[in-house]
């Protein structure tokens, strides 16, 4: 009987944990209904008589012994927060989701880097306008059918107020409260009047250019172009400027890039023409500058510009543009490795 109290006292004077299972199966194993301690208390009934004393204290300081140091443990791992039956510390972090930048603000904020390189500064003017800078300053006159080029959103209450087709007005605003030479870019979101679908839609961003200086030429306009082209398709990249016609260019053209896909050999996306019409461009038409009282006769200039949708659509493959609206996340996530 003493030797059996021994090893019980030794088991529980070297019992440690720090889980909370652990501390309760040892518990039962002690104190429990067939616990060992509850045992000794069973089996006292047959000690003879003279060691009754000796060992009943022994039997009850074991009971005491075990009884503190369930409390003690317990208390322990009450205070040591790294403790929770719950934790397990061998789960790997949750994934972090991060968000990505969306392919809109992608390119513009690209096109803001490769612009600003050739020293332009941003300007932003209002998305609700009046006839005088969308349409009237840039050359287009009254019920002429160059207003048709743009399927316009007017107020109904105010014939003069309306939602600009293109961010070609700033850069008459720019021309009102700024003597040359100007050198700007102007992005901002426009607003047609489209039904919409893969290849059209009532809001889309675009990025105008506006320089005008003592002897800016057409040359200087291509070579600031065929830069621009190189920094966001790459170096391999070809041009070709095709006669065009805007109200507020004289002369005026569009811009074509070698197909990116196909290297300019044909395929699906350029239509087998090897060329991929990316931005409008000319030199600015004298009657725009005399409008803002710009001398005509000093100063030149040229401009363009470009969708940043069609921008994006030609360097991620974007097949729908509805889906740069839509917000699918599966759609968003697909831009996060692009910077
Ligand atoms: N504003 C034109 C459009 O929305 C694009 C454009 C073409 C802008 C030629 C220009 C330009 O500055 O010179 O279709």
């Amino acid at each position: 009987m003493l030797d059996k109290i021994k090893d019980i006292r030794a088991e529980a004077e070297n019992f440690t944990t720090k889980s909370i299972k652990e501390l309760e199966d040892f518990r039962v194993k002690m104190l429990g209904k067939k616990g060992l301690i509850t045992q000794l208390f069973s089996d006292f009934r047959d000690v003879p008589n003279e060691q009754k004393r000796e060992i009943g204290k022994l039997i009850n300081e074991l009971k005491s012994f075990v009884l503190e140091k369930l409390n003690q443990i317990k208390n322990e791992s009450d205070s040591d927060s790294s403790v929770d039956s719950n934790l397990d510390l061998s789960l790997s972090g949750y994934p972090m989701n991060f968000g990505s930048q969306h392919p809109i603000s992608l390119v513009k904020y690209q096109l803001f880097d490769i612009f600003s390189s050739m020293g332009f500064s941003i300007a932003e003017g209002p998305e609700i306008e009046d006839d005088w800078h969308v349409f009237s300053s840039l050359n287009f006159p009254e019920e002429h059918p160059a207003r048709d080029m743009q399927d316009t959103f007017f107020f109904e209450s105010k014939p003069d107020v309306l939602l600009r087709t293109h961010t070609s007005s700033v850069q008459v605003r720019v021309m009102e409260t700024q003597k040359p030479p100007i050198r700007v870019i102007c992005p901002g979101r426009v607003f047609r009047n489209e039904a919409i679908s893969a290849r059209a839609h009532c809001i889309f961003h675009q990025v105008e250019g506006l320089y005008i200086d003592e002897n800016v030429s057409f040359a200087d306009l291509r070579q600031t172009l065929f830069f621009f082209a190189q920094e966001m398709f790459g170096k391999n990249v070809k041009i070709r400027l095709r006669p065009s016609f805007f109200p507020f260019t004289e002369p005026s053209a569009e811009m074509d890039i070698s197909c990116n896909l196909c290297g300019g050999k044909g395929c699906g996306v350029c239509k087998y023409t090897g060329w991929l019409e990316i931005l409008g461009c000319g030199m600015v038409d004298p009657n725009v500058l005399e409008f803002n009282n710009i001398d005509s006769k000093k100063y030149t200039g040229y401009a363009f510009g470009m969708g940043i949708e069609r921008m994006a659509m030609l360097k991620f493959q974007v097949k729908d543009l509805r889906l740069y609206f839509q917000n699918d996340i599966r759609f968003l996530n697909q831009f996060k490795s692009v910077l």
